[in-house]
């Protein structure tokens, strides 16, 4: 069974999720073709028991609410049990104990881990000093692997295709990491194009652009407005308030972008952002057929599923 053979091949690949660079174009299709099969469980309300018996370890270091969250449902909605903390405060890393020894410590009690870290190339250490899969929920503003992937799925799943689209980034593209990873997983597929718009304190960096290059098949423009000429993909972002070395820096450019229905009504478009929102999204905007970001943040519970399935059946 040639097929099943190769898809095996493709798990025993993926120990850990760290970096979108870490998998190729065919593991995304597999997650995304998997993601739309657990989709499709989760509506037929069957219980699904595949990880029964197993554990998943939540480490957030920094806030979240959708990607803990979903990955708990996700989780739980798998027939598998969920542990971990939100608040380091009440951890032992407030008495001072490193990353290394937390996660040897969990890596010792659970199954899988999920980990966000404000520090970019935490998840990467994490899963160096673990015997179970590590998947990175955000370092820093370098990755965030699983959003581009439900980010993916949202496309795929609205628009019908990837391949061929034109999708703006909009806002804080120097320090938001589901951009970054997003432009990645992109530039694998064909004729993309990609406009940039930012202020110019917040442009894409320059080792992003660099690569775009390098593979050669991505078009791209960068630009300071708001232009959503052509565009099959709004995608928002927040101002990373929390990024600023120097809070006076974030106060010039806070507010840049208000996306008002006024910019889309007539445009044949989606609209997505990975949530939370500030100000840059209207709420006027949510009405709006082209507003797809809350359809989008219930996408992260199936992908994930799929993420959960793929990274535990080759334990
Ligand atoms: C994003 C993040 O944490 O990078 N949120 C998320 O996971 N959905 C985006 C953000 O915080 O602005």
């Amino acid at each position: 069974n040639i097929i099943y053979n190769y898809f095996l091949f493709l798990g025993d690949l993926m120990k850990h999720l760290i970096s979108i660079r870490d998998i190729g174009k065919d593991e995304i299709l597999n997650i995304l073709n998997e993601s739309e099969k657990m989709e499709n469980l989760l509506k037929s309300k069957k219980p699904i028991n595949i990880l029964e018996g197993k554990i998943l370890a939540t480490l957030f270091y920094e806030p979240s609410t959708r990607t803990r969250l979903s990955f708990e449902t996700a989780m739980k909605r798998l027939g598998g049990n969920v542990i971990g903390f939100t608040d380091i405060k009440n951890t032992s890393v407030a008495k001072g104990e490193s990353l290394m020894d937390t996660i040897r410590v969990i890596s010792g009690y659970t199954d899988i881990i999920v980990i966000r870290h404000p520090s970019e190339g935490a998840s990467r250490l994490a899963s160096e000093y673990s015997d179970v899969p590590v998947i990175n929920a955000g370092d820093g503003s370098n990755q965030h692997p699983t959003q581009t992937l439900l980010d993916l799925y949202t496309i795929k799943r609205e628009i019908g295709k990837i391949d061929g689209i034109k999708i703006a980034f909009i806002g804080d593209l120097k320090y938001g990491r589901t951009v970054h990873s997003l432009c990645y997983a992109l530039s694998l597929f064909d004729d993309v194009e990609i406009v940039f718009i930012s202020p110019e304190e917040l442009k894409i960096p320059k080792e992003i652009i660099e690569d775009l290059k390098k593979k050669g098949n991505v078009k791209f423009s960068e630009k300071c407005h708001i232009d959503l000429t052509d565009v099959d993909v709004a995608y928002m972002t927040r101002i990373q308030k929390e990024r600023f070395p120097d809070l006076n820096e974030y106060q010039k450019v806070k507010g840049i972008y208000k996306l008002t229905k006024e910019h889309i009504c007539d445009k044949n478009l989606i609209v997505m952002h990975p949530l939370p929102r500030v100000d840059e999204v209207d709420s006027n905007v949510d009405e709006l057929p082209q507003a797809k970001y809350f359809e989008q943040s219930f996408y992260g519970v199936p992908v994930r599923m799929a993420i959960l399935k793929m990274l535990l059946e080759n334990e």
